[in-house]
Order: structure tokens, then C-alpha cells, then sequence
């Protein structure tokens, strides 16, 4: 049994705790937060001790996991400090800021032996899961594209509701490191490495209420010779489901909400989204539950999966390729 601290309780730390009580590996015993209020209340909704020092947190020899549920900012300097503390980290998107930052906190986690997760949860969607083996099984052929698709609604009472939100210090980008995050992984996780890339990342409608972009696009070509097209903005009307195709030679996948493949012999496969979460929120899933069950079943030496920083630093190789190309309108190698 895992002791654990959440640091951060603002609007995703409910995802975090609920899995926690639920799960038979891990225990929430301290949540921590800037503002005594918040802390205090998590406290009271979770059962655990309220601190309002992160320090006090990594200085506590009961704690051996923290959750990040912090600004994307503090996730690094939180994590290595975590690292050197001798805790194991579960960190929230993004892993990091920067590509330089992240390969910061790969050397850090792989030097000190301990377990970093990153919460890609979409992964572990079952509609995503299938797809994902289905592309590995090789049944679709070779993959000749995809395209995928992030329209959600962001107006300025959101980014104004939080401080570090629209800024570039603190939430270090727009739509690209915080919404179309998870399928820029996605895209890569389906497709495998991404070689080039070519994009744009600008400002739309909140033109000068932001600090960060609210539209971007980019055309990634992969290792493997396949293709894709990504378009992502926070200035839809609504939170529209994210859509995700892949065309192969033996036929196509459509991702949005559930999957659907259909064969080039005329044969199809449905999956539903079994476990579509309710509530204004929905549309962040439910696999926040599934991907900590299996980060604590993997630190008990179970089989379960955890998507290390090695992996979390690939998508923010991608969104930093998109924002160098904005800038200099050419191709970005992805390193
Ligand atoms: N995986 C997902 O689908 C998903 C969905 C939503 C948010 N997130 C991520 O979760 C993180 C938090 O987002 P949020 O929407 O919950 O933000 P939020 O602003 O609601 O919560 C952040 C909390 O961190 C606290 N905090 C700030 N500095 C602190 C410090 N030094 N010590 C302790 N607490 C501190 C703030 O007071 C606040 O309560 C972000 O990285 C965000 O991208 C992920």
C-alpha cells in the first residue's frame, strides 16, 4: 500500500482522489494547496491531512507518491524535487513546459530509480486501447494518414478564473499544451514517431485577451512514410467531441466518442466508449481512474502500465515543433 499526496486541489484533483479511495494499492493521506480554503476542503471530502507547504509534503518520510495537480509550470521543479525527496511522481499533463525541461526530468527519473507517470488518460480509453492494437496487429495495412480533430469552447471567464491560465510563464502555451495535448499523444502513439512537421499557432478569438494561442494546425509527416493533418481551438461555441481518423490500405478507423473500423472486405467493428463520463466535464474521460489503477498496480509489481516521461516528453516535442514553425514558417525536424 502506496501513501499518497495530491499537490494542487483545484478542478482535476477530484479525478485523482476518487481513484485513490477506490483503489486496493494506494492510500490519499495528505492534499496540499497554496490557498487554506481549498486544501481544507479536500481535506474534509477526502479524509486526508491539509497542508498548505509542498515542502512539508516532500519532507514527510509517510508520503511515497505525489500526484501534480498544479499549474503546468511547477511540474517540473515539483517532480525533480519529488525525485530528490525519494518520492515516486504521477504528474499531470503537460509533463513539462519545454522539450529542455522535460529531458531534465527524464535524466532526474531514470537517476533516481523511482516511477514517473504522466497522465496521458486517453490512452487508456477502450475505444483507444482497441485502436491502438488493431494498428499494431497490422489489420489495416500499412497507415497512409489521419486526421484529428480538437474544437472545444475556452472564452476569457476561463482563462481569467484562474491566474496562470493565458499566460506563457505559467501555462506555457494555449489550446496546443493544455486541450489538443492528449491528441497530439495520440497521433503519435497511434502512428508511431513523427519526422517533420509544418504548423501554425495563433489567436483568434480571444486576439489580445490571452497571452497564449487559442487555434493552431499542423501537417506532421511520420517515420513511417504516413501522413496526418491536426486542427485544434478553443473557440468552438461548445466542447464538441474529439475526432480522430486513420485510413490504412485495408480500410479506416474513426474515433469520436466510440470507434468504428471498417474493413476494405466490407466487414465493420464497433466499440463503444463503455465508461463515457457524465457531468459538464465529460469530455476529459474517464480514464484518470484506469491510468492511476494501473500506475499503483505497476509500483506493486503487478502488470500494470505506466506512460513514463520518456513518453510524455514526445507530444511536447510535437506542440514545441508546432509553435518554432509558427515563427519560422518552415519544416521542424522532431528530434
Ligand atoms: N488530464 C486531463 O485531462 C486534465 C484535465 C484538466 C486539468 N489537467 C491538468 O491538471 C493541472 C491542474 O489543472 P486544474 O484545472 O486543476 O487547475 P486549477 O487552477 O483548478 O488547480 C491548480 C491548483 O494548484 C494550486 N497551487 C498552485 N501553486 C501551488 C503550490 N505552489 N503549492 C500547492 N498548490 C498550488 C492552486 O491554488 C490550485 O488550487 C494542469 O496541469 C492541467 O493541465 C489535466
Amino acid at each position: 500500500m502506496k501513501n499518497v499526496a495530491i499537490i494542487g486541489c483545484g478542478a482535476i484533483a477530484k479525478n485523482h482522489a476518487e481513484a485513490l479511495l477506490d483503489s486496493p494499492h494506494a492510500a490519499l493521506t495528505v492534499v496540499c494547496d497554496l490557498l487554506p480554503d481549498r486544501a481544507a476542503k479536500a481535506a474534509a471530502a477526502w479524509k486526508a491531512r491539509a497542508v498548505t507547504d509542498y515542502q512539508a509534503v516532500l519532507a514527510d518520510p509517510g508520503v511515497d507518491v505525489v500526484h501534480l495537480c498544479t499549474p503546468h509550470y511547477l511540474h517540473v521543479p515539483m517532480a525533480l524535487q519529488a525525485l530528490a525527496a525519494g518520492k515516486h511522481v504521477l504528474t499531470e499533463k503537460p509533463m513539462a513546459l519545454t522539450a529542455v525541461e522535460g529531458e531534465q526530468l527524464v535524466k532526474a527519473a531514470r537517476e533516481s530509480g523511482k516511477t514517473v507517470g504522466v497522465c496521458f488518460q486517453n490512452r487508456f480509453n477502450q475505444t483507444a486501447a482497441h485502436l491502438k492494437s488493431v494498428l499494431d496487429s497490422g489489420k489495416l495495412g500499412r497507415i497512409k494518414g489521419a486526421r484529428a480533430f480538437v474544437t472545444w469552447h475556452r472564452d476569457q471567464a476561463y482563462y481569467t478564473a484562474d491566474p496562470w491560465k493565458g499566460t506563457l510563464a505559467q501555462e506555457g502555451g494555449g489550446v496546443l499544451i493544455n486541450q489538443s495535448i492528449h491528441t497530439l499523444d495520440l497521433l503519435q502513439w497511434f502512428l508511431g514517431p513523427v519526422a517533420e512537421l509544418k504548423g501554425t499557432a495563433s489567436q483568434r478569438l480571444l486576439e489580445g485577451l490571452i497571452e497564449v494561442e487559442d487555434t493552431a494546425e499542423a501537417t506532421l509527416r511520420f517515420t513511417s512514410g504516413a501522413t496526418a493533418i491536426f486542427y485544434a481551438t478553443n473557440c468552438h461555441v461548445v466542447d464538441s467531441p474529439i475526432s480522430i481518423d486513420v485510413e490504412g490500405e485495408n480500410g479506416s478507423a474513426r474515433l469520436c466518442e466510440d470507434l468504428t473500423i471498417s474493413y476494405s472486405d466490407g466487414t465493420t467493428e464497433t466499440v463503444q466508449e463503455s465508461g463515457r463520463a457524465a457531468g459538464v466535464k465529460s469530455y476529459w474521460g474517464i480514464g484518470h481512474k484506469l491510468l492511476i489503477d494501473s500506475f499503483y498496480l505497476a509500483l506493486s509489481g503487478g502488470s500494470g502500465k505506466v506512460i513514463d516521461a520518456a513518453e510524455g516528453l514526445k507530444a511536447i516535442r510535437l506542440l514545441e515543433a508546432i509553435y518554432t514553425s509558427e515563427k519560422t514558417r518552415k519544416w521542424e525536424t522532431i528530434g
